[in-house]
């Protein structure tokens, strides 16, 4: 099986692009479920097809499904939350605080994802395509198993093994039963491992960033293509949407957007080469119903096949050292050694031949110094020091 999931900025295009992906696929043969995980669902708009939040056959092929939090936490959830609950309040928790803790950051999201580990372990889909939530979202939602996993341990005293005897522990201390909270914990342990492990295996999961030829959304994928690389994540493509012709410039409004429009087009290709950029026009109106999502689908990929892995390589790597860190960032538009590059915040600037660059480093790098920089074609170090 194999997952596409498409994130970007908010109304980049990611319903529009993950629908038409999804019918591009089911028409080459391969059985399709595209199904939406942002709460404010536009899919079933985008389609024109009612969809539930079970799969819903729409064509040959092809199944759509519009994930709803209530229905998921209640098929998926059970006990859990009143396990959170027991333990917060051991931990001394005011009771109100408890409540409202108990639903942990991103469980909502993450139950969508239990649906994906569903469908992986079943196999019945050959492909499933992810619309998500715009991209802050997403990012959590993807990190949620680390992040689930730091912030159990926190809550539950000991050792990270420590979960096995929690249930033990907790009904000694509080006479809370926990038995059944916990086997469900337990597995939900086990399971969100197991989706950790899907996403980040490059054979099974793609993502594809979706973005728009303006500065403020090529600022955001670049930030969240960093991002997605420390998590592990294989980004196999980027789609630019809504490209105005350029026979818009003369003597319209538009003129302005056009020239702003090349220079964004030149610094996505110099930003994210050599990951394969699909271009896709604005298409003159809006775009939905299955007939206009089938020409988006066939301008990005052709003959090719949506469920093929475009690229495969990590041109983002960071190390850690004795006083701090290293990041290694691959950079090929980078071709002589006549560069500056100065770091501000999580943002680093590279001056070539009088053009400036930027990229972004993790958030944690927000605070740290940069101890210098060395390039050797095409990977620029750059050293972060602890203070
Ligand atoms: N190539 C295109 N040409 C013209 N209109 C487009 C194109 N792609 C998308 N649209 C239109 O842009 C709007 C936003 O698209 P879409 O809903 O796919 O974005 P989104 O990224 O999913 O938004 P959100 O972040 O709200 O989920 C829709 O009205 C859609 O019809
Ligand atoms: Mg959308």
């Amino acid at each position: 099986m194999r997952i596409i999931l498409f994130t970007g900025k908010g109304g980049v295009g990611k319903t529009t692009t993950a629908a038409a992906t999804a019918i591009h696929a089911a028409k080459q043969g391969v059985k399709t479920l595209v199904i939406s995980t942002d709460p404010a669902h536009s899919l079933s708009d985008a389609l024109n097809v009612e969809l539930a939040p079970e799969p819903t056959k729409i064509s040959d092929n092809l199944w759509g499904q519009e994930f709803d939090v209530y229905y998921s936490m209640k098929k998926y959830w059970g006990n859990m939350r009143q396990l959170m609950l027991s333990i917060f309040k051991w931990r001394g928790v005011d009771n109100v605080v408890a409540e409202e803790l108990s639903v942990l950051p991103g469980m909502e999201e993450a139950s969508a994802f239990l649906w994906i580990e569903k469908y992986y372990r079943e196999d019945f889909y050959d492909l499933i395509v992810i619309d998500s939530a715009p991209t802050g979202e997403t990012l959590t939602l993807l990190t949620l198993p680390q992040a689930t996993k730091s912030w159990l341990t926190k809550a539950i005293p000991g050792q990270k093994t420590a979960v096995k005897t929690v249930g033990f522990m907790v009904r000694k201390t509080t006479g809370v039963p926990l038995d059944k909270g916990y086997a469900e914990l337990e597995n939900l342990f086990d399971k969100l491992e197991n989706i950790q492990k899907i996403f980040t295996d490059p054979k099974i999961c793609s993502i594809r960033l979706v973005a728009n030829p303006e500065r403020m959304v090529i600022q955001e994928a670049k930030r969240a293509y960093t991002y997605l690389q420390l998590y592990g994540y294989n980004v196999d493509a980027i789609i630019v949407n809504r490209i105005l012709p350029n026979s818009l410039t003369n003597g319209t409004i538009f003129a302005n957007y056009i020239t702003s429009q090349k220079k964004h087009l030149q610094d996505i290709e110099e930003s994210f080469t050599p990951l394969p950029i699909f271009k896709v026009p604005h298409q003159g109106e809006e775009v939905f119903g299955i007939d206009l999502l089938k020409k988006i689908g066939k301008k990005i990929y052709g003959k090719k096949n949506p469920a093929d892995i475009f690229h495969e390589e990590n041109p983002f790597e960071v190390i850690t050292t004795k006083n701090g860190y290293e990041v290694k960032m691959k950079l090929p538009f980078i071709k002589q050694a006549d560069f500056t590059v100065n770091k501000y915040g999580d943002e680093v600037v590279i001056d070539v031949a009088g053009r400036r660059k930027n990229l972004f480093l993790p958030r944690f790098a927000n605070f740290l110094k940069m101890d210098g920089y060395s390039f050797v074609h095409p990977w620029l170090t750059i050293k972060l020091l602890k203070d």
